[in-house]
């Protein structure tokens, strides 16, 4: 198949990247403006060629992994880079709460504009498959969990709202023009190639190792479904193969309600086994716009794409915290 990947650069995109190329067979290009991943990122996932909006041809398999430097915000861009593709993998985005409070309009333009640039290219290029990543608990908001796909969402944050936007606009392009959209609606991710992120899994390896306390917003009895990458990865693959699932949402978690504290004191036992020993965990100030319980029913993703996440915490947390202190590619 031939994949177009926006933000394929960032945690998601290198991991879904890799696991193509492991598989063989893939034509796969990547629009990414390098504001947070960058192309040694890409480097670790794949040998790749960086080509310009003017030298691009339709994506076909066999050729090199082809980056584009540019932003989704860049229309003409989204229409010349869709040419030639199967499914458009759209992880490109604001990706955070906190920045959304800070600048409501910058998320609303990255996570709304930039997600119907690339629903048009899909459209003016007869692309079958689009996924659409969003995000479970900045979408439904403040309920009593577990959240599930027929809850009416009431977002807490401008992320939630923009992607809800995204999420809507998805479903109107397969009403109206029959494009193939999912939209995955993942929990918190972690797990290798994560070395940039902000979550709490990474915030805490990357503290731990640089000899920091763990800081815990709040006091820490807020929880979150905390799902693998790995497993996450098969689910954005399963989206695009199976037959029938076009203009569905999915939430893609484990179906577990982890507190912050629980997972500070799981890591402790990984961190010791990898040398990192002694390490404080302390509590600071709880922040704006995140939801206090989230966790996932994800037996919708069970029923329709034969899914469900594999991965136990304990050996993910190990897994993470073993790239962390190596970081081998
Ligand atoms: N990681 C999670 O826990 C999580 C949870 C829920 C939803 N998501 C969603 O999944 C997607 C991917 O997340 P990730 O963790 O890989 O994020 P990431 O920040 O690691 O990767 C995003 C990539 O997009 C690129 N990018 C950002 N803005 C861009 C723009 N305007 N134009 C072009 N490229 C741009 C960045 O340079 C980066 O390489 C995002 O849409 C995010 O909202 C992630």
């Amino acid at each position: 198949m031939n994949w177009l990947i926006t933000g394929g650069c960032g945690f998601i995109g290198t991991a879904l990247i890799r696991s193509l190329r492991d598989e063989g067979g893939h034509g796969i290009r990547v629009v990414d403006n390098l504001t947070v991943g960058d192309r040694d990122d890409l480097a670790t996932a794949t040998d790749f060629v960086e080509k310009g909006p003017e030298d691009l041809a339709p994506i076909s398999q066999g050729g090199p992994v082809e980056l584009v430097v540019g932003d989704i915000l860049d229309e003409e861009l989204a229409l010349r880079a869709a040419e030639g593709a199967d499914a458009i993998v759209h992880l490109a985005a604001n990706t955070g709460v906190l920045p959304s409070v800070e600048d409501p309009r910058g998320d609303c333009r990255k996570n709304v504009f930039g997600t119907l640039n690339y629903l048009e290219a899909a459209r003016h290029n007869g692309v079958g498959r689009f996924v659409f990543a969003s995000s479970g608990g900045t979408v439904i908001g403040e309920v009593e969990p577990p959240i599930h796909e027929e809850m009416a969402p009431h977002p807490v944050a401008p992320y939630g709202a923009s992607k809800l936007a995204g999420e809507g606009y998805c479903s109107a392009y397969f009403q109206t023009f029959d494009i193939g959209t999912v939209a995955l609606r993942f929990g918190n991710v972690y797990g290798p190639l994560s070395g940039h992120k902000n979550s709490v899994v990474a915030r805490f390896i990357r503290r731990a190792t640089n000899g920091e306390a763990l800081e815990i917003y709040g006091d820490g009895t807020q929880t979150r479904d905390y799902i693998y990458i790995g497993d996450l990865i098969r689910a954005i693959k399963l989206s695009v193969t199976t037959q029938g699932v076009g203009g569905e949402t999915f939430q893609i978690a484990t179906n577990a309600e982890t507190t912050v504290r629980e997972i500070a004191d799981r890591l402790l036992p990984a961190l010791a086994e990898a040398g990192v020993k002694d390490v404080e965990v302390r509590n600071t100030d709880a922040r704006r716009g995140e939801v206090r319980r989230n966790f996932a029913d994800t037996s919708k993703a069970k029923r329709l794409l034969g899914w469900q996440a594999e991965m136990d915490l304990d050996e993910g947390l190990r897994r993470t915290v073993e790239w962390f202190m190596h970081k081998e590619s």
